[in-house]
């Protein structure tokens, strides 16, 4: 790892994040297999207030956090935990200047020590099968495909459940 890379810290968001986040969040080419975007400002700034609603619940289960890289947020990192089983749920989005520098990898061990540290025991994502670079995210962090759905996952485009969808869990 970088000195560079290793400098990131993951945070909750503010308020004061929603250019840095639109950025990202706005760009097409970042959220083609997203089941969201590409946002237009109002967009983020709803998704904002939800996080920012979210962090005030008890127990918090919705870790939307940013990634901060000197001082500006360059992505974001989520996990959603069920409690009843110490389960989660993590996804992740980049910049597309900053892709490929493997700041997401470390981004993404940071919320692992956190959904570790808040007793959770298995953590799965989801992705387009098409989607190679989250997929390979998951198998560099250690993460296993379970599955592979045919046709179950949304099309934005056409609102249709027909995409493929892969499925890869840890245990920790
Ligand atoms: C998925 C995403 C977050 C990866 O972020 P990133 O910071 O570029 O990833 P990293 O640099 O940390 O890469 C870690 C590993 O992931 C894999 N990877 C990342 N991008 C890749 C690509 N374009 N092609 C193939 N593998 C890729 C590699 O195994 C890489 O390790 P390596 O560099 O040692 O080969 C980024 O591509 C992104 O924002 N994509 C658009 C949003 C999205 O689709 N999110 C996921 C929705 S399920």
């Amino acid at each position: 790892m970088t000195e560079l890379v290793s400098s990131i810290k993951i945070r909750p968001f503010k308020i004061s994040d929603l250019n840095d986040v639109n950025a990202y969040a706005s760009n097409p080419k970042t959220t083609k297999y997203m089941l969201w975007g590409p946002n237009t400002i109002e967009d983020t700034q709803n998704f904002l207030n939800y996080v920012l609603s979210n962090y005030q619940k008890d127990p918090v289960t919705h870790f939307e956090y940013g990634i901060e890289y000197q001082g500006k947020i360059i992505g974001g990192i989520g996990l959603i935990i069920n409690y009843e089983n110490n389960s989660a749920e993590i996804g992740w989005i980049l910049n597309e200047a900053y892709q490929r520098q493997g700041f997401t990898y470390e981004a993404a061990k940071q919320m692992i020590e956190i959904a570790r540290s808040l007793g959770v025991k298995s953590i799965h994502a989801t992705a387009d099968s098409r989607n190679v670079a989250s997929y390979k995210l998951m198998e560099k962090l250690g993460m296993v495909h379970i599955s592979t759905s045919k046709g179950t996952r949304l099309n934005k485009e056409t609102n249709q459940y027909e995409l493929d969808q892969v499925y890869y869990e840890m245990l920790l």
